[in-house]
């Protein structure tokens, strides 16, 4: 099924050339230990350095109050239905696109969010096997059609990108090889079939390339927002010498985000950006 055969989306009108609002809005998406949130962190630090617009960062599952709750339900409660879980992902993103993501959007902000609804295809599509029309048309009913202007990909192969991670294992990072495999195949070919929209990384590669790749397709977008007060300043590409919020700008972090690891404290090696 192509996008323009969702009803909701189509009606919406919050995707192509010219969404519905002023702002920017991004996902950042991939396999478990991709490193998907550390280029989020970057990405949001070079956005505040060279523009006064707002910045928010976000998450899922747990971009609110509701979602946190959905979140230790789908990640750490007992086993779920395969349905059951889609329907909580599903549950999760409407209510951060009603109470988070679509308000910042209209007040023209650079939405950035770690997963959205690419990984609800990718994983309870692909490795639930749930058809992937049905979890598609499940998500676009809960966001109303909003999709983001770009989606990067942090591809990393399940053995590698399971092996970055120190805290136990979630229910999704336990569910086994075959799973992940088939996850991974399911946004390669989600991206593969709409890049316009994607990005798609090695994640074997070094942060500081990534993160020059993700901002050298921010750089067009960014420079097509209307007027926010700001102006883009294109001299600033230069990720590495970003360190952090430019003064005056505003990164904000929903709740979830905040509490994330990896953003508790600046990236871990930060020393050499
Ligand atoms: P999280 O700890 O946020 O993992 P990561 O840091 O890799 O993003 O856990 C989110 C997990 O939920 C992750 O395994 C992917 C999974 N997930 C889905 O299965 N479907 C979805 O729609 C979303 C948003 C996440």
């Amino acid at each position: 099924m192509s996008h323009s055969d969702v009803p909701g989306a189509a009606a919406a009108g919050d995707r192509g050339a010219h969404p519905a609002w002023p702002g920017l809005f991004v996902s950042f998406e991939g396999g478990d230990g991709a490193g998907k949130s550390t280029q989020l962190v970057r990405a949001a630090a070079w956005i505040a350095s060279v523009t006064s617009r707002e910045v928010v960062r976000t998450r899922e599952p747990g971009g609110t109050a509701l979602g946190q709750v959905l979140r230790t339900l789908v990640l750490h409660g007992e086993d779920l239905d395969p349905r059951t879980e889609a329907l909580i992902y599903a549950a999760d993103r409407a209510q951060h696109v009603a109470e988070v993501i679509r308000p910042a959007l209209r007040r023209g902000a650079v939405v950035l969010t770690d997963r959205y609804l690419d990984s609800s295809v990718a994983y309870q599509a692909g490795g639930r096997e749930l058809g992937a029309d049905d979890v598609e048309r499940l998500s676009f009913w809960a966001t109303d059609g909003l999709l983001p202007q770009l989606t990067v990909l942090l591809d990393v192969s399940p053995g590698r990108g399971l092996a970055r991670l120190s805290d136990a294992p979630d229910r999704l990072e336990r569910a086994g090889d075959v799973f992940h495999l088939r996850t991974r195949q399911a946004f390669l070919d989600r991206a593969a079939a709409d890049p316009g929209r994607w990005l798609v990384l090695d994640a074997s590669r070094s942060r500081e390339e990534l993160t020059e790749q993700i901002v050298a397709r921010l750089v067009p977008l960014l420079a097509a927002l209307p007027p926010a007060g700001s102006t883009l300043d294109p001299q600033a590409v230069r990720p590495r010498s970003v360190r952090g919020e430019a003064e005056g700008a505003r990164v904000v972090s929903t709740p979830a985000e905040a509490m994330h690891p990896e953003n508790a404290a600046p990236p871990r090696d930060e020393g050499a950006w």
